[in-house]
């Protein structure tokens, strides 16, 4: 069962002069940058763990679906006329809480007999929420929603957690206003947000300023109820979930190549109809116990079905220059994906340079892999990572204080970061942020440091991998509840 959670705080801002106040304003509205905040630990019961030095890590496991894939199955679930059925949903708290927002708007979303159905309402049929929309810690949750209700005539008004609150909106929010929806928003663009969705929704054309797949797909969402033709260009390729999504479910979507990058449009107003979804295992999750499978030695390990989208695989690839043993056996297509099973061995990891080409297709795994290269041979140099700076945490700032108190020595950049192998001890307290893949980056590193290392709250694993400390501790692993 979902439970929508709502959320009325919103935290007090201190009284500023006119003057810096009108400063604060003209920067927030250049800049799409996060709130600047010491420390983002706003749980009031954090669950700190100790990952300690493991023998080998052995077994054959699945881990949990696709994020990416189950928000998008929902979204469109709900967008659809008839029944979705999702097999393999991830039910992870970012997702659930997407379930929960799009039963607020009139979706029926039920789990029955191990899968989730979704009676869906059709292309703009939301009704009008209630109550404010609560997304909790998932930016992908919150933007393809705001860009999904952009052009039904409602009005929603949308927040999320301490660190949700502080991401930027704006990036979503400008293209929105270009089909004719009205937003207010905290200050620099921030939730909560209200949006007025457009009651003549235009179609629009627009050129992604960042690589972003989430803001793609809130425009692609929002072209859906626009009569004509909506155009994403994207430079830069990102993970094209939502394109292949759409077409599953009926929508005609086209790409062309133009001289400023991949054109993806898509047609109005269709009927969308319900579609069966087959969710594979997400490979960011599959990233933890690989990397920890590397770097235990005497380790092997088998991940099952794993998708292999070429937009999502880049940790993969870069592993494998680095030296790393990995296999990927009985390639097959799912659901419009392909997926296939990866056979891991511990391996000598080597440093390497990587291209920032490479980022929007391994966004999520760089704090995984400043882990990998810690205990690599040499150096290794990660360029292109601007994005890192706005994701649940400041993710280039939290990797790079987690890994020098473990003793980690490295340089770091505006988007960039240099680590230097072989001199990872151990043995400090990591500061997590709110941020699941810190918390578990860190504790993978813990089973291979000289020292335990401790982070200071894991409740956020919950949000992409409920299972994750048991399904470690199977494997091998050991952890273990600090005293306090
Ligand atoms: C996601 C896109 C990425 C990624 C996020 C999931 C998606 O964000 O970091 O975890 O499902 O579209 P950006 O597209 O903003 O880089």
């Amino acid at each position: 069962m979902i439970i929508l959670a709502v959320s009325g705080e919103i935290k007090g801002r201190p009284i500023a002069t006119k003057q810096a106040a009108c400063q604060r304003e003209v920067a927030a509205r250049n800049r799409d940058t996060p709130e600047p905040v010491k420390s983002l630990t706003a749980n009031a019961q954090p669950a700190p763990l100790t990952a300690k030095t493991s023998g080998p890590l052995k077994g054959h496991i699945r881990v949990p679906g696709d994020k990416s894939i189950s928000h998008r199955a929902l979204i469109l679930g709900a967008l659809a006329v008839g029944e979705t059925v999702i097999e393999g949903l991830l039910e992870g708290e970012d997702v659930l809480n997407t379930g929960a927002v799009l039963r607020a708007l009139g979706a029926d979303v039920q789990k029955k007999a191990g899968r989730w159905h979704v009676h869906g309402f059709g292309v703009g049929g939301f009704a009008e929420p209630q109550d404010i929309l609560d997304h909790g810690n998932s930016g992908t949750g919150v933007r393809l929603m705001m860009g999904a209700v952009a052009t039904s005539p409602v009005t929603a008004t949308f927040t999320g957690d301490a660190s949700l609150r502080r991401r930027p909106m704006k990036r979503v929010l400008d293209p929105l206003a270009l089909f004719g929806a009205e937003a207010t928003a905290r200050e620099g663009g921030r939730l909560p947000v209200t949006l007025k969705g457009a009651r003549e929704p235009v179609p629009v054309t627009y050129r992604l300023p960042v690589a972003s797949a989430q803001v793609k797909s809130a425009v692609l969402l929002a072209g859906l109820n626009a009569p004509g033709h909506t155009t994403v260009i994207e430079a830069e390729a990102t993970r094209d979930h939502t394109e292949r999504m759409l077409a599953h479910f009926g929508a005609t979507v086209r790409r062309e190549q133009t001289a400023d990058g991949t054109a993806i449009t898509i047609v109005g107003q269709p009927e969308l109809k319900a579609a069966p979804v087959r969710v594979p295992a997400d490979p960011s999750s599959a990233a933890f116990p690989l990397v920890a499978a590397l770097l235990v030695p005497g380790s092997q390990l088998r991940i099952d079905g794993v998708m292999l989208n070429p937009t999502r695989t880049g940790l993969f690839t870069v592993l494998k220059r680095m030296g790393a043993n990995i296999a990927i056996e009985n390639e097959r297509s799912e659901s419009g994906e392909t997926i296939g099973d990866l056979l891991i061995k511990s391996s000598s990891l080597k440093g390497i340079d990587i291209e920032p080409e490479i980022a929007p297709s391994m966004i999520d795994e760089y704090p995984i892999l400043a882990v990998a290269a810690a205990f690599a041979n040499g150096r290794t140099r990660m360029t292109g990572l601007a994005e890192l700076r706005v994701k649940e945490s400041d993710r280039l700032a939290a990797i790079a204080s987690g890994l020098k108190a473990c003793g980690v020595k490295l340089e770091l950049g505006d988007d960039w970061l240099a680590v230097d192998g072989g001199t990872m001890l151990g043995g400090g307290k990591v500061e997590t942020h709110m941020d699941h893949r810190i918390a578990m980056s860190f504790l993978i590193a813990g089973l291979a440091a000289k020292s335990p290392i401790t982070v200071d709250d894991t409740s956020f694993v919950a949000t992409s991998f409920p299972d994750f400390v048991p399904m470690m501790e199977k494997l091998g692993a050991t952890f273990a509840r600090p005293n306090r």
